[in-house]
C-alpha cells in the first residue's frame, strides 16, 4: 500500500479529486493516511473527515503569539506526520513555505501543485494574475504544474507534470479559473501516480 499524507488550507478540491481518485481505484493500492490543515474552517477538514480519513488542525498563530518559530512549527508538524505511514507529501493549497525544518523529514517526497506554468505567477493568485496578463496581451495561455519540493523556494522546484491550459478572448476570470482547476484535479491524480511508481487505472 502507498501512503499519502495531505497538507491543506482551504476548499480541498485537489484533496477531494486525490480521495476519489484513491476510492475509485484509479490510484490503486493508495490510501490517505492522513490530513493537515492550518486553518480550522477550511472545508478541505470537511471533505476529509466525510471519508473517514484523519485529520489534524495545526495552526501556526499561537507559535506566532508565543514568539516561537516558524522551523519549530514545522518541526512539529513532521513529528505529527511521523506518526502516521507517509510515502509522499502533498501539498494541495496549503498556504505556507516549508522550511529545511520539515523537508529534511521528507526528502525527495514531497509535492506542490501551482496554477500557473514553470517560473510563472509564484505565491496567491496565480490564476487572477495569468487571466490579467492575458488581457494585457503578455501571454497566449496558462497552465498548471507539479513540482519537488527541494528546499524553501516558492512555488519552484524540478517539475514533475505540467500541462498548458487555453485562455480564450470571451473567458471570464471564473472561466479561466474553471478551467484551470480541472486541469490540476487531473495532472495532480497523474504526478502522484508518477512519484509513486504506479500506474492510474481508468
Ligand atoms: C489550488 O488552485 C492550488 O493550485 C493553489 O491553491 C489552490 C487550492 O485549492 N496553490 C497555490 O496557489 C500554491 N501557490 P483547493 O483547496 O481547492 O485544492
Amino acid at each position: 500500500m502507498n501512503y499519502l499524507a495531505v497538507l491543506v488550507s482551504g476548499s480541498g478540491t485537489n484533496l477531494q479529486a486525490i480521495i476519489d481518485a484513491c476510492e475509485s481505484g484509479k490510484l490503486p493500492e493508495t490510501k490517505i493516511s492522513v490530513v493537515v490543515s492550518n486553518r480550522k474552517a477550511a472545508y478541505a477538514l470537511e471533505r476529509a473527515k466525510k471519508h473517514g480519513i484523519h485529520t489534524i488542525y495545526h495552526p501556526l498563530l499561537p507559535y506566532r503569539k508565543a514568539g516561537v518559530s516558524r522551523q519549530q512549527y514545522d518541526a512539529d508538524l513532521a513529528r505529527m506526520l511521523l506518526s502516521y505511514p507517509v510515502d509522499l507529501v502533498i501539498m494541495a493549497g496549503w498556504m505556507h513555505i516549508l522550511s529545511m525544518a520539515f523537508l529534511r523529514y521528507y526528502s525527495g517526497r514531497v509535492l506542490n501543485i501551482h496554477p500557473a506554468l514553470p517560473g510563472m505567477f509564484p505565491g496567491t493568485h496565480a490564476i487572477e494574475r495569468a487571466y490579467a496578463a492575458f488581457r494585457a496581451g503578455q501571454i497566449e495561455h496558462t497552465g498548471v504544474m507539479v513540482h519537488r519540493v527541494p528546499d524553501e523556494g516558492v512555488d519552484v522546484g524540478p517539475v514533475v507534470a505540467q500541462c498548458v491550459v487555453p485562455i480564450y478572448a470571451q473567458d471570464s476570470l471564473e472561466d479561466l479559473e474553471a478551467r484551470v482547476h480541472a486541469a490540476e484535479h487531473e495532472l495532480y491524480v497523474k504526478a502522484i501516480a508518477q512519484e509513486l511508481g504506479i500506474h492510474i487505472v481508468e
